[in-house]
C-alpha cells in the first residue's frame, strides 16, 4: 500500500484533489496534513472523512520538528503540497506570513523527504502544486510557458517563486524526484469568498457591492477546481520527474466582462429583473502591483499527458452558482467570526 501526504487538503483545491485520490485509489492510504487556518475547512471532505483510506492530521508545516516526526512515523512514498496561503491581497497586508509557510514550510518539506528518501528514491514523487503567477504579468498578447521566466510581482507570487525554486534546487542538487505544476485562477465549490467568484457571488446573494479593482479590464485564465484535480492525478502518476507542467482553462476573461455574465445568471436564479445584480458594481481602489493578464499555454500537458479541462466555463460557473445556491449554511458558516473583520478591513 502506498502512503500519499496531501497538504493544505482542507482547503479549497486540496479538497478536491484528497476526495479524487481517496475515492479513485482504496489501495493507497491518503494523510490529509492541513493546520486548519482561516482558509481550512474539514466541512469542505465531510464526505470522506470516515473511509478507511483517510486520514486527517491537524499540523503546521512551518513546524520543523513535527514534520520531521511524522514522515519518520509514516515513512511516505509520495507528497503532494498544496498548503499555503494563497490570497494576493492578504500577501500585500502581511508578507512575512506568506514567507513562513510558502517558503519555510515547503522547506520542512523537502527536508523531511529528502532525509527518508535520500539513497532511495525508487518510487517516490515530490509534487509541488504551484501557480502561474511566478511568471509575472502579460501585456495584451502572448502566453506563459513553461520556459517562460520567473518574474512574481506580489508577495504572494514571490513566496511561491521562491519555493518553486527550492523544489527545483532540491532536485537538481539531491536528485529528489520532483514535479511542478503551475496553474491559472481555480473556482468552484468550497472556494473560499475572498476570491473574486466567490465574493461576489456572495455579496450577489446578500445584495451588497460587488467592488472591482481598477476599471475592472484585468484578464485571468479560469480552470474549474475538478479538471485541476484530474490534472494533478495524471501529473502525479504520469508526469516526468524533474519537470514543469503548466496548467491553464483555454479561457480568458476580463473580470468585468466575468462578473457581467455572473450578474446576468444570478439575476436569473435568484428571480430579480435583467440589470438587477449589476447594479451593485462598485469600482474601488485597484489592488497594489496589479498584474494585468495572465494565460496558461497548456500544450505541454495537453499532447504528453493528454490533459483538457472537461467543462467548458458556462457549465463550470454554472454547477458553482448552483453549489453555492444549495450550500448557504456553507457560505454562512465561513464568513461568520474572522471573515467579519477581514471584510472590514479589506473594502471599507
Ligand atoms: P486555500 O487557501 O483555499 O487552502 C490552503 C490550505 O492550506 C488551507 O486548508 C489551510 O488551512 C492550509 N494551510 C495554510 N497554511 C498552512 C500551514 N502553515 N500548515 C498546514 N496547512 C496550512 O488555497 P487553494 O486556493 O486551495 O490553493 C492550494 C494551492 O494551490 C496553493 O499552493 C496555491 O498557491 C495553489 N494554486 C491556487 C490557485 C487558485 O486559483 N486558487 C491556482 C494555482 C495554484
Ligand atoms: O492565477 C492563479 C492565482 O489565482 C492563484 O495562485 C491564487 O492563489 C488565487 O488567489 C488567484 O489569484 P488572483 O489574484 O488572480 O485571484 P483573485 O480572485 O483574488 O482575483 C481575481 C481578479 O479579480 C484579480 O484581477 C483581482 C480582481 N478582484 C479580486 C477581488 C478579491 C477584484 O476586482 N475585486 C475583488 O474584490
Amino acid at each position: 500500500m502506498k502512503k500519499i501526504l496531501i497538504t493544505g487538503g482542507a482547503g479549497f483545491i486540496g479538497s478536491h484533489v484528497v476526495r479524487r485520490f481517496v475515492n479513485n485509489y482504496p489501495e493507497y492510504q491518503i494523510f490529509n496534513l492541513d493546520a486548519l487556518t482561516y482558509a481550512g475547512n474539514l466541512e469542505n471532505i465531510k464526505d470522506i472523512e470516515k473511509e478507511p483510506n483517510y486520514t486527517f492530521v491537524k499540523g503546521d508545516i512551518t513546524d520543523e520538528s513535527f514534520i520531521e516526526t511524522l514522515f519518520q512515523n509514516q515513512q511516505f512514498d509520495g507528497v503532494i503540497h498544496l498548503a499555503a496561503e494563497s490570497h494576493v491581497d492578504r500577501s500585500i497586508e502581511d508578507p512575512l506570513a506568506f514567507v513562513k509557510t510558502n517558503v519555510i514550510g515547503t522547506m520542512n518539506l523537502l527536508n523531511a523527504a529528502k532525509k527518508q528518501w535520500l539513497g532511495n528514491f525508487d518510487g517516490k514523487r515530490f509534487y509541488h502544486v504551484s501557480t502561474d503567477e511566478v511568471y509575472g504579468s502579460l501585456g495584451a498578447e502572448g502566453l506563459f510557458t513553461e520556459t517562460t521566466a520567473y518574474d512574481p510581482n506580489s508577495p504572494y507570487s514571490a513566496s511561491k517563486a521562491s519555493s518553486d525554486h527550492f523544489v527545483r534546487a532540491y532536485g537538481e542538487t539531491y536528485g529528489l524526484p520532483y514535479v511542478i505544476t503551475n496553474c491559472s485562477n481555480n473556482y468552484g465549490p468550497y472556494h473560499f469568498p475572498e476570491k473574486l467568484i466567490p465574493l461576489f457571488i456572495n455579496n450577489i446573494i446578500n445584495n451588497k457591492p460587488l467592488p472591482v479593482y481598477g476599471d475592472g479590464n484585468y484578464t485571468r485564465d479560469w480552470l474549474f477546481v475538478k479538471d485541476h484535480a484530474v490534472a494533478i492525478d495524471l501529473v502525479f502518476h504520469d508526469g516526468k520527474n524533474h519537470e514543469t507542467y503548466n496548467i491553464g482553462g483555454f479561457n480568458e476573461w476580463k473580470n468585468i466582462d466575468l462578473v457581467t455574465v455572473l450578474c446576468q445568471i444570478m439575476d436569473q436564479k435568484l428571480g430579480r429583473t435583467t440589470g438587477e445584480s449589476a447594479q451593485l458594481i462598485t469600482y474601488v481602489k485597484d489592488r497594489p502591483g496589479h498584474d494585468l493578464r495572465y494565460a496558461i499555454d497548456a500544450s505541454k500537458i495537453n499532447t504528453q499527458l493528454g490533459w483538457k479541462p472537461s467543462v467548458t466555463f458556462e457549465q463550470g460557473l454554472e454547477i458553482t452558482i448552483d453549489w453555492y445556491l444549495n450550500n448557504q449554511d456553507w457560505l454562512n458558516n465561513v464568513t461568520s467570526g474572522a471573515y467579519a473583520s477581514y471584510y472590514e478591513k479589506q473594502y471599507s
